[in-house]
């Protein structure tokens, strides 16, 4: 097993090389129903079992030398439970909230209290599907939303995550001399 990953169904593998290069935390998060990707409705939601999927996540962390948290779970309670967590130790998240994305305030609510930047994912096109689909409480708490694309949506947005929260290091690194500056002189 590759180093610096979480792959927390219950276990964690914990590695001080992460610490040491303050490498990237992102927790990834499955909603319900998605254990059961591979055989579930394979017409809209593709072959590849959840396992397979999070082999693939966990293949582009490593190259990416970000560190991902893989979780999976059917309750709502749990998963906001998941995101307060994530408040410390992580950096962003990654949800697929499944059908919760159309009914829960309390996702929404969660990902909004803690602020981490999250990217919201979805195998199939919630936008071309049953009207109900189509209304997406986490959207508007999401730094952005990938649908549609399969697998390679979270792919996606692991790499738009990795880019988003690398350049807001970027630009913290950057300012914080400035600002210093500005506080060593006393001016605003
Ligand atoms: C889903 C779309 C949801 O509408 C549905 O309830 C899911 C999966 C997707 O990945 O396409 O369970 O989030």
């Amino acid at each position: 097993m590759p180093r610096c990953w979480t792959c927390s169904r219950g276990i964690v593998f914990a590695n001080p090389v992460c610490e040491q290069k303050n490498m990237l935390r992102i927790r990834v998060l499955h909603g319900p129903n998605l254990n059961l990707l591979g055989t579930r409705e394979q017409s809209i939601y593709g072959t590849l079992s959840l396992d397979a999927l999070d082999s693939a996540i966990m293949e582009l962390a490593e190259e990416l030398d970000v560190t991902v948290d893989l979780r999976q779970s059917n309750s709502e309670g749990e998963l906001v439970t998941w995101i307060q967590e994530a408040r410390t130790g992580y950096d962003g998240i990654i949800i697929n909230p499944a059908a919760y994305t159309h009914t829960s305030v309390a996702i929404r609510d969660a990902i909004a209290a803690v602020g981490l930047p999250t990217v919201e994912v979805h195998l199939s096109n919630i936008h071309q599907r049953e009207e109900f689909r189509q209304r997406s409480y986490i959207a508007g708490v999401a730094i952005g939303q990938i649908s549609g694309l399969g697998p390679t949506g979270y792919l996606l947005a692991l790499r738009g995550l990795h880019d988003h929260l690398t350049a807001s290091r970027h630009q913290k690194k950057t300012s914080a001399p400035a600002t210093s500056r500005r506080a060593a002189k006393g001016t605003k």
